[in-house]
């Protein structure tokens, strides 16, 4: 049994100390060998997160590479929903996440026995959910997507098929315009993206005016409508590298903007400004993980993502039908 100082550790409220002198990358490099553990990264990661990563990615990628790596342990530089898809798709393997109180406010924005309820008010429709959300909400599921995917979900389903599409309702608005189909949309968002100020984007388009606007669907349609390019976090990285634009400003979360710089040193990236003066592109869920947690959670094997078994078994056939679709898509 774990002494009262080791389980308030466990949970996150003791922060352990770290010998300063101490080269965190070398440490990290050590214990990956050691304990056969591979990082997976967000692009929403801090800059020195990414460039521990083995691999870094979007919600679909990390989640195939979830599905396929053959380490034993996993650290997921991420948040809660993705390390807990990641359990999900290899249950015999240790997921670690940095800081468990790395969240998701589009997660959090349906209450899994709330969506329950929805979904009984519409007993014929098929459920579509955006992998931003609960294990629990995954399991009462029929298909999951990713923001890469979504589109070609929807599209891969008969004409007739009546779809519920939850938690976000800007990704959901999006795919119900590119596919021409009715969606019943589940009324959540993501804090991040909804912060963008469509008056501000509209000066600053005047000030570079040979700038690209991209956009990350999970943006309001007002924003979505000033966009020269709409896509995932993948999307949005691959049309920088292949538009010979020499400037992007971009609406999504901060943090891919590293990604972008070091693919295109010589083209500059505005993050799309916020409709108040705070930092809101930066996700405060993401931003949660630090170099030092990641150290201190490869080191100590804790804090674990853990699921139970019955969700596991539920949750884990619609996230199967979506890589399935996407591997037949080529995604
Ligand atoms: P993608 O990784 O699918 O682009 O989604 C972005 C996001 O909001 C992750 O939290
Ligand atoms: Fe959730 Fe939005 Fe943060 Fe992504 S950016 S983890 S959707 S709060």
């Amino acid at each position: 049994m774990d002494t009262l100082e080791e389980e308030l550790s466990r949970k996150g409220f003791i922060e352990e100390s770290i010998d300063p002198s101490l080269d965190l990358f070398e440490e990290i490099e050590k214990l990956k060998k050691e304990k056969n553990a591979i990082v997976l990264a967000h692009y929403y990661q801090e800059p020195d997160i990414q460039d521990i990563a083995d691999y870094i990615g979007d919600s679909l990628g990390l989640s195939q590479e979830a599905a396929k790596t053959e380490a034993d342990v996993i650290v997921f530089a991420g948040v809660h929903f993705m390390a807990e898809t990641a359990k999900i798709l290899s249950p015999e393997k240790t997921v670690l996440l940095p800081d468990l109180k790395a969240g998701c406010s589009l997660a959090d924005s349906c209450p899994p026995h709330l969506f329950k309820k929805f979904k009984e008010k519409y007993p014929d429709h098929l459920v579509i959910t955006y992998v931003n959300c609960t294990a629990e909400l995954k399991a009462m599921s029929d298909i999951v997507c990713t923001s890469t995917n979504a589109v070609q979900i929807v599209q891969s389903l008969p004409k007739e098929q009546k779809i519920i599409f939850g938690p976000d309702k800007n990704l959901g608005a999006w795919v119900a315009k590119k596919t021409g189909r009715h969606l019943v949309l589940w009324n959540g968002a993501c804090m991040v993206h909804e912060i963008f100020s469509r008056e501000k984007i509209t000066k600053l388009k005047e000030r570079h005016p040979d700038a690209k606007f991209i956009a990350h669907p999970e943006c309001e349609e007002s924003v979505l409508q000033m966009a020269d390019y709409i896509g995932s976090t993948t999307g949005l990285l691959n049309y920088s590298i292949k538009n010979e634009a020499k400037t992007f400003i971009v609406a999504t979360e901060s943090g891919i903007i590293h990604q972008m710089q070091k693919a295109n040193p010589g083209k500059t990236f505005i993050p799309a400004p916020p409709n108040n003066n705070c930092a809101c592109n930066d996700c405060p869920y993401m931003k949660r993980n630090t170099l030092e947690k990641l150290y201190l959670c490869l080191k100590n094997g804790l804090p674990e993502v853990t699921v139970a078994k019955n969700i596991i078994a539920d949750a884990r056939k619609p996230i199967e039908r979506m890589l399935e679709i996407s591997a037949s898509l080529g995604l």
